[in-house]
């Protein structure tokens, strides 16, 4: 219906946004050492070729090649049935064994992973690959026996950075039943809507975890989850929880007698049981990953097991150049897509050792993560743009008292200023280290953008061109190809299915198919790959060298630190509040988390703005999405500015948060409301000293685009 309506997007914004565009500063190439290179998995650019289209999908016999079948498969890519792509068909494996019982014989007692505690009083454990090996089959044997488990049940994991999460997710692996992992930092109303989306009976927890120096009461937020999936009509027969410290409960919470049982009181049952790897088809589905979207339902992405491991080993491999001898660090939280594939999939399967921290890597200093890797000799150190942003402010010089050696560092999550880049590469990689910007989603299971680090020279703010085996495409609004080095930014899209893409949405096949293909397939009954280009939603723009520079989300997704948060889910949450009768939620720029989130709402008629509403608004986001969700204003306003169909327009807003341009308004249903709304939000911001500084180009293009897939 919205297509029919006066365009939001005039030719004359598009022509400007087009402008914007070319006026960018072209960066310059940063090349990797010969050291690096020398050592690299991947130097030879003949790798390029062997992965250029003319050799799809064959090329990913390579990938596929790292893993250890059970049995072969007969048949690289089913495409027959579009968009819903198989691959590596007739094979079969098992996740678990691929990361464990294949490397017992020559790395058994090399660790597995090192898990650092916050507190530098408690110590690191060094988990070997045969530790890791009898904790995971002692806890895949409880599954079975006491949970009553079997293939293709779901399992919820509210959990944090322990290993107790790897352990869980690779027991439930190793007997074929699906996880599905909530965030810690989420709520328990978020983790109950994705109890009761998965259908999980199982939810596996802990009673507390530390972040920030204090022990937080986890187990009373796995109650709130609980409560909150019984109203959604989901009963969980059996809370496991993991105690923080064994024999000690951390939560007021108390155990529900029959439901709630402590794992290390149950687990000497099965003490050194070891349970048959099951054989699962390659299709299998392996896990799930929630995701936010343009309405408030999470998206439960689900990715299968051989397409996604094989993409996952093969991109930690030549990505991130994995070696077995290598102290491999990722800080992101295993809660996220980034931590299954990057720090426990990716590193496992390649026979690595992978450093899992619990809390914050500023805690208690801003030296604490320089002194982690000084102390366990990290060599690869992979983390987003918001933690850079916030170890240089903390401390811009830190990096150079700590003797550590980086080869290789990456950033992932958002985009990267170049000035940030620089300070990543210079002062924290001291100049030694080559950089991956590596682009991709929830959805992808691995990378879909970087430089191949010792092939391809690096630019800073630009991801690179893509990675093995993704053939791109930026489309326009109107579905023609913008070419490289026009200037022009568009829509991303990937041309071709690939083995790392998530099977379909849990349960939605038909918003599988609208979300990612509904844009740009021009015919639905096509059973040619070649018809169903994958919308990735972010806006990029080509350089003349092929490189892509990923401006941000162009759907309502607004990503605060490197999370993804629907614009719908938090609008819900303000709804929730029995004053409020229309809520909008917006990026503004925040020069150390990226983006931060305000959120703007109409009240009920005969109610009176006040300070006591805008708080009910922050607390209804804490406590049904996480305080990661938090708006930073609250701007109570009389109307939202809307087009004459009723659709509140966010971009305009936006433009008002962040001072910039609203663009043409006069198309409104009620345009002189926007002088209103900008006088009273921007005269209030001036008084806090909450005006930011002028937005960059890129940040006015992402801006002008929020909210245009509505
Ligand atoms: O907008 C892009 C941004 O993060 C979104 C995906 O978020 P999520 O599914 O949570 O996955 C995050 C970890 C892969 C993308 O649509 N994004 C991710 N990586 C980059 C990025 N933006 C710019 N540069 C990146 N390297």
């Amino acid at each position: 219906m919205a297509e029919e309506l006066p365009t939001e997007v005039s030719e004359q914004e598009k022509v400007s946004e087009a402008e914007i565009a070319v006026h960018w500063k072209e960066e310059e190439y940063y090349y990797p050492s010969e050291a690096f290179v020398e050592q690299a998995n991947a130097a030879d650019p003949a790798i390029l070729e062997r992965f250029s289209e003319e050799h799809f999908p064959e090329c990913f016999q390579e990938y596929s090649d790292l893993l250890a079948w059970d049995e072969p498969w007969n048949q690289m890519l089913d495409s027959s049935n579009p968009p819903f792509w198989r691959w590596f068909v007739g094979g079969r494996l098992n996740a678990s064994y691929n990361c464990l019982d294949r490397h017992l014989e020559k790395y058994g007692d090399k660790a597995a992973i090192i898990w650092v505690p916050e507190p530098e009083s408690e110590e690191t454990q060094f988990i070997t690959y045969s530790d890791l090996h009898r904790r995971v089959n002692e806890f895949a044997a409880l599954l079975q026996d006491f949970c009553e488990l079997k293939t293709g049940d779901r399992v919820t994991f509210y959990l944090p950075m322990i290993p107790e999460l790897p352990v869980s997710m690779l027991a439930c692996a190793r007997i074929g039943v699906i996880h599905s992992e909530v965030f810690g930092g989420f709520s328990g109303a978020a983790c109950g809507d994705r109890i009761a989306d998965s259908g999980s009976h199982i939810l596996v927890t802990v009673d507390g975890y530390y972040r920030s120096g204090e022990l937080q009461d986890h187990k009373a937020r796995a109650d709130e989850a609980l409560d909150a999936a019984a109203k959604l009509g989901q009963t969980v027969d059996k809370v496991l929880v993991w105690r923080r410290h064994p024999g000690q409960y951390a939560s007021k919470s108390p155990m529900v007698e029959g439901r709630d049982f402590f794992v290390d009181e149950i687990i000497g049952k099965y003490r050194d049981e070891v349970v048959t790897p099951v054989s699962m088809p390659a299709e299998a589905p392996l896990f799930l990953m929630y995701t936010s979207g343009t309405t408030g339902r999470p998206k439960g992405c689900q990715h299968s097991t051989g397409g996604y491991l094989a993409y996952v080993a093969g991109t930690a491999k030549y990505y991130e150049d994995i070696h077995p001898e290598d102290i491999y660090w990722c800080t992101a939280d295993i809660g996220w897509i980034t931590g299954h594939s990057y720090i426990v999939y990716g590193p496992l399967m390649l026979g690595t050792t992978t450093v899992i921290y619990e809390g914050v890597p500023t805690y208690p200093d801003a030296g604490r993560a320089w002194r982690i890797a000084e102390k366990l000799g990290v060599n690869i150190f992979h983390t987003a743009p918001t933690m850079i942003r916030m170890l240089r402010k903390l401390g811009p010089d830190e990096p150079a008292k700590y003797d550590y050696h980086f080869k290789h560092l990456t950033t992932v999550g958002e985009p990267i200023e170049p000035e940030v880049w620089r300070w990543y590469h210079e002062v924290i990689g001291k100049g030694e280290a080559v950089i991956v910007d590596t682009w991709w989603q929830t959805e992808n299971g691995g990378f879909l953008g970087s430089t191949l680090p010792a092939v391809h020279p690096m630019k800073p703010g630009s991801c690179g061109p893509a990675v093995l085996g993704i053939y791109p495409v930026i489309y326009d609004e109107d579905g023609k190809e913008v070419p490289a080095g026009s200037g022009r930014a568009g829509n991303i899209c990937i041309r071709n299915p690939w083995p790392g893409l998530c099977q379909t949405v849990w349960g939605q096949p038909e918003r599988f198919v609208d979300i990612y293909y509904g844009k740009f397939c021009k015919d639905r009954s096509s059973k040619d790959w070649h018809d169903w280009p994958y919308l990735a939603g972010d806006g990029a723009v080509q350089a003349a060298d092929g490189y892509f520079r990923i401006l941000g989300r162009v759907d309502d997704v607004i990503n605060v630190a490197g999370h993804r948060l629907g614009t719908k889910e938090i609008e819900s949450a303000a709804l929730t509040v029995d004053e409020v009768s229309e809520a909008a939620a917006v990026p503004v720029v925040d020069e150390v988390r990226g983006r931060a989130v305000e959120i703007y709402v109409a009240l009920k008629p005969g109610t009176a703005p006040s300070k006591a509403i805008e708080n009910k608004v922050k607390e209804a986001v804490d406590r049904l999405i996480g305080k990661i969700a938090r708006p930073r204003s609250v701007w109570i306003v009389q109307d939202m500015p809307k087009t004459r169909s009723g659709k509140i327009m966010r971009r305009v807003i936006a433009a008002i948060s962040n001072f910039g341009d609203v663009g043409d308004v006069s198309t409104l249903a009620n345009p002189e409301i926007v002088d209103e709304i900008r006088h009273h939000v921007q005269s209030e911001k001036v008084k806090r000293g909450d005006q930011p500084r002028e937005l960059t180009p890129e940040e006015a293009a992402e801006l002008r685009s929020f909210g245009h897939a509505e």
